[in-house]
Order: structure tokens, then sequence, then C-alpha cells
């Protein structure tokens, strides 16, 4: 496994739109591996791919309830708003007031090729949101009502 290096705000991958995975192989198997060790390391709840430089439709989340892998995401069905804070790996030392879902259902293939829905609420619904966002370059900064400098 390794570490990857985070890609920043103003580079063009972080804009473009992801493609689907085809089949799950080896190679997605350690994309899954690393993107999970590079999350971990930089201390996020949740990664997409396009964030270490692939432009592939892969996301990791974990929340603090255990790992969530999930190819080709979809949304199905979002249900409330809830405004929360948010920020991304991607952009360093800013937060914004983001309103997203309070609920949603999300369908993905697991890491065996296994298609999965997941209903998620709160916390884990706005990371399910922010991750597929990235998956179609929209960024939270995108979509913020408010923006402003993250204090340490
Ligand atoms: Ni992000």
């Amino acid at each position: 496994m390794a570490v990857y290096r985070i890609i920043n705000i103003g580079e063009d991958i972080l804009r473009e739109k992801a493609k689907e995975v085809k089949s799950v192989t080896p190679n997605i198997h350690k994309l899954l591996d690393n993107m999970a060790e590079t999350m971990y390391d930089a201390e996020g709840v949740g990664l997409a791919a396009p964030q270490i430089g692939v432009p592939k439709r892969v996301v990791v989340i974990d929340v603090g309830d255990g790992l969530v892998e999930l190819i080709n995401p979809v949304i199905l069905t979002k249900e409330g708003d809830e405004t929360d804070q948010e920020g991304c790996l991607s952009i360093p030392n800013v937060v914004g007031e983001v309103k997203r879902a309070k609920k949603v259902v999300v369908q993905a293939l697991d890491r065996d090729g296994v298609l999965m829905e997941y209903e998620a609420e709160g916390l884990i619904a706005r990371a399910f949101q922010h991750e597929i966002d990235h998956l179609d370059g929209i960024l939270f900064v995108d979509v913020a009502e408010k923006i402003s400098e993250k204090k340490n």
C-alpha cells in the first residue's frame, strides 16, 4: 500500500468528470487500499479517486464507523436538508457551511463487485454527497453558502 499526494484545488483533474469503473480488477482493489491509507494518513473522513490523480468513480469514506468503499456510486434518493460545516483534503485551511440532503440512499459496487445499497443520515450522508460531487468535478466551495478560514 502507499500514501499518495493529495491534489489541491487549482489542478484540472479535480474539475473533470471521473470515468465509470468497467470491472472490479485487482488494480481497483489496489486503488481502494491506497485511497484508504491516504485518507487515514491525512486524517480525513472521505476521499475520491480524482483527489489522488485517478479519474475513476471510486470513493472511500470513514466517519468513524468503519471503512466504506464505493465503486460507481449513485445517489438514488435524497430526503430533507441540513446545513453544516464541511472541509476537504484538497482545499486546506478552508471550511464552509454547506446545505446537503439529510438522508440519502446510495447504490454502489463494493470491492467484490456486488451491487449494494446504503441508507445514510447525518455526517455520513454528507460525506457520501461531498465525495460523489468530487466524481463530477464539484467541490464544496462551489456549493457552500459561506466560506471561511479554518482555525487551528
Ligand atoms: Ni473533498
